[in-house]
């Protein structure tokens, strides 16, 4: 029997590759539904505060006109008179015009807004 052409190498220990983190697949199932839930929680919590804030789903208008595409008023200059007052806070029930609905909508909101008031300089 012929011997080998080389000696034998040394056995060389295994390399160990190991981050000092394991986690076993009966942790995996309970790691990845959590964290798919606090993910989504984190997107319902944050989709429900940012409509809280702007009203409803970020709609400005929440009732005037709703069939209507857009809704848009014109009026002749001429027309005005002396002094016109028109809602920027689409509250009011008189809309266009200001009824002072803004007031609770400041107050229920923490918001700022209020009418457009057009007048004559002497007015
Ligand atoms: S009621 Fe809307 S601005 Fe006054």
């Amino acid at each position: 029997m012929a011997s080998p052409p080389f000696p034998p190498l040394p056995t060389l220990p295994k390399p160990v590759v190991s981050s000092g983190f394991r986690i076993s697949k009966e942790q995996l199932t309970t790691v990845i539904p959590v964290a798919v839930a606090a993910v989504v929680g984190t997107y319902l919590v944050s989709r429900y505060f940012s409509g809280v804030r702007s009203g409803s789903k970020g709609q400005i208008n929440l009732t005037v006109n709703k069939v209507s595409p857009k809704v848009v008023h014109s009026f002749d200059i001429e027309d005005i008179g002396t002094k016109a007052v028109y809602c920027r806070c689409w509250r009011s029930k008189k809309f266009p015009y200001c009824d002072g609905s803004h007031a609770k909508h400041n107050e229920e909101t923490g918001d700022n807004v209020g009418p457009l008031i057009i007048k004559k300089k002497d007015a």
